[in-house]
């Protein structure tokens, strides 16, 4: 049966595929379906790059071990700076976050090393390094910390926590050459005796040499005067 009930005739097409679609109609849906994939589109990006830059800030939370990103102060760093002087050779920070004591170790004439888990902090810390013209000297890698052995590293520096310290204590312990130095800063190993402490409150810095740790006494003449506060 032809005729009644249909579209009138002025207002439909046939499409490629044979199919007859309302002009009208047809090309209101698709503008509108094309908005729908752009705000869908643009909300769904916004949320991928949210998740992929949160995320790595976010997951130190669910290991075992909870190190989450929380950069030295500036204090902090001088009192790190001050237990370096007249070290020499290479230097290590352990979650190294934004980089910026690798920077001022390098700075201060250390070829510095960083190991950080979070990629978006490591490609930051690279770019402020270049940006402070101690690219040359200052080397950050995306690597978990307890993966990466620490022997060829003659200063070590560690902000922890205090839940991780006993265990990074054993390993660095196993790892580390005599005439190393290790600077904690914040929370102190648990068992090794400092050789200086120095600074306050959060800003604190322990130093073990680990000669003495070792029971070996110092191999290398102490050439800085730090308050012991202990
Ligand atoms: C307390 S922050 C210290 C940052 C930096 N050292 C400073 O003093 O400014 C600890 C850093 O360790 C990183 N971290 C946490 N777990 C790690 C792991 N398993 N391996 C390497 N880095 C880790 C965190 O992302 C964070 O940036």
């Amino acid at each position: 049966m032809e005729g009644g009930g249909g579209a009138p005739p002025e207002i439909l097409e046939e499409s490629h595929s044979g199919c007859v679609l309302p002009t009208s109609l047809g090309a209101n849906s698709l503008k509108k379906s094309s908005w729908g994939f752009l705000f869908t589109g643009i909300i769904g990006g916004t949320l991928v790059a949210v998740y992929a830059v949160a995320t790595p800030f976010l997951t130190p939370a669910l290991r075992k071990i909870c190190l989450p990103f929380v950069p030295a102060t500036t204090k902090q760093i001088e009192n790190v700076v001050k237990m370096l002087h007249c070290r020499r050779g290479s230097l290590v920070d352990i979650g190294s976050g934004d980089g910026r004591i690798v920077i001022a170790a390098a700075k201060a004439g250390f070829t510095a090393v960083g190991y950080e888990l979070n990629p978006w902090l490591v490609w930051y810390s690279r770019y402020r390094a270049w940006r402070e013209g101690v690219h040359g000297s200052a080397k950050f890698y995306i690597s978990d910390l307890w993966k990466v052995t620490f022997s060829q590293y003659s200063n070590v520096i560690i902000f922890g926590v205090p839940q991780m310290m006993p265990q990074l204590e054993e390993k660095l312990t196993l790892e580390l050459k005599d005439d190393a130095r290790v600077i904690a800063c914040r929370f102190p190993f648990p068992r090794w005796t400092p050789d200086h402490v120095t600074g306050e409150g959060v800003d604190t810095v322990w130093t073990y040499d680990v000669s003495t740790v070792r029971g070996k006494g110092p191999r290398r003449p102490v050439c800085f005067q730090p308050s012991i506060q202990m």
